[in-house]
């Protein structure tokens, strides 16, 4: 997709989240924060990390990481919807949350300074999700993860924005094969994996140097010097 029509289609969804942001915490189920409060307790936030909430909308996913960082370290909740920011500022938040409003394809963070980048329900909606997530890899410090998560499987997630149609009707998460590979691209690696009737959750961590120095010489070990060898003539 050009550069040009992803910045149209981009705005055209803020302004569809602008309009959803005073309504949206009303549609939020008992079950579906429960279920929420079991992925944020079992990905494993250490206190005193640095977390974005990417997509963080009016801040369901705060309360949840709050009480993981136990008033340590930072929480950074990013949306491009400034009414859906506004609410969340409203639910007054204690000092270790700030707000930015950003794209996600242009996030406005130092590279390798991000612990834990999460997104829950908001990763179907990046229009350029290979960018996205190459921005995301830019930002997490080395051994850093994201987590895509959603109360619900794949299959329910790609229907239910199929069944409301208009500008979110394509807001598909792509199928395993092809997200895992957006994935790798993006110099992340799954290390979890789930679909099933209560969740959809991804965990990806960001490879090291000494990982990709690791995976080579396996490659090298598979195929000889023919694979070391045959990476020389091409430079
Ligand atoms: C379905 S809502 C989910 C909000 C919140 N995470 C929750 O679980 O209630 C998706 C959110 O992602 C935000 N969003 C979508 N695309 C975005 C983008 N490209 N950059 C930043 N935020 C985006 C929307 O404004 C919206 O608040």
């Amino acid at each position: 997709m050009a550069t040009g029509s992803v910045w149209q289609v981009t705005r055209e969804k803020q302004h569809y989240f602008d309009l959803l942001a005073s309504t949206w915490d009303k549609g939020m189920a008992a079950e579906v924060l429960s279920g929420l409060g079991n992925i944020v307790e079992e990905v494993g936030i250490v206190p005193g990390s640095r977390v974005v909430d990417l997509g963080s909308g009016t801040g369901v996913l705060l309360p949840f990481l709050i009480s993981q960082l136990g008033n340590e370290g930072k929480i950074i909740a990013l949306d491009f919807s400034a009414a859906m920011l506004r609410e969340a500022k409203a639910r007054n938040f204690p000092a270790l949350v700030s707000f930015v409003q950003a794209d996600v394809h242009e996030i406005p963070l130092a590279d390798n300074c991000i612990d834990l980048a999460i997104c829950n329900n908001a990763f179907p909606h990046f229009v350029d999700k290979g960018r996205a997530l190459k921005e995301i890899a830019r930002i997490l410090r080395e051994d850093g993860r994201l987590v895509i998560c959603h109360t619900m499987s794949w299959e329910r997630i790609n229907n239910l924005h199929r069944s409301l149609g208009g500008v979110v009707a394509s807001d598909l998460i792509p199928e395993k094969s092809i997200l895992q590979g957006l994935i790798a691209k993006a110099r992340l690696e799954v290390v979890r994996f789930e679909d099933s009737e209560q969740r959809y959750l991804v965990v990806a961590r960001k490879v090291t140097r000494s990982f990709m120095v690791e995976k080579f010489l396996r490659l090298d070990a598979i195929y000889g010097n023919s694979y070391q060898s045959q990476t020389n003539n091409r430079r």
